[in-house]
């Protein structure tokens, strides 16, 4: 299973998603056969390290982004992965435009793991203030968790 987290810079959302879900995928399922990455829909960060307020959150939870660098969305990435999870709509739209015939059905919203965070979007922190990467955190740790056991049920059903 090959898991694609998707936002628009890939310096704040997703590579928190990709880390956070990595660690959450190995400490509830760990004989769970995933790879895990992200990228960004846009170019502006390119090759550049994560948001140092994006580290520096993540980092006092336990997470280590440091070793991340940013990448755009290729058109491999839509044969490549299984689950393409964008963390806002406008990215979705835009991976949807931009997705090869037949692989739509991979691109899914990441909160759709999480219905109980009432919200379906994680909202862009980069402009906020510092409450806002601590809710990225929130939210991507809550859709981790339903992801990992929307996964585990899956396995179980095959
Ligand atoms: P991300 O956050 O999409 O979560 O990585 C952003 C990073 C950079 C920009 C916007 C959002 N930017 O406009 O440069």
């Amino acid at each position: 299973m090959r898991i694609l987290f998707v936002c628009l810079g890939n310096i704040c959302r997703s590579p928190t998603a990709e880390v956070v879900f990595r660690a959450v995928a190995a400490r509830e399922s760990p004989d769970m056969a995933l790879e895990i990455d992200s990228a960004g829909t846009a170019g502006y960060h390119e090759g550049e390290a994560p948001d140092r307020r994006t580290r520096q959150a993540a980092s006092r939870r336990g997470y280590d982004l440091s070793a991340l660098r940013a990448r755009v969305v290729e058109a491999r990435d839509f044969e490549y992965f299984d689950l393409i999870l964008a963390m806002d709509r406008e990215n979705l739209r835009t991976l949807e435009r931009r997705a090869p015939q037949g692989t739509r059905e991979r691109l899914r919203l990441f909160l759709e793991f999480a219905p109980e965070a009432g919200v379906s979007e994680v909202p862009d922190p980069y402009y906020g203030g510092p409450n806002g990467f601590e809710d990225v955190l929130d939210l991507i740790e809550a859709a981790s968790r339903g992801l990992i056991e929307h996964l585990r049920r899956r396995s179980q059903a095959t």
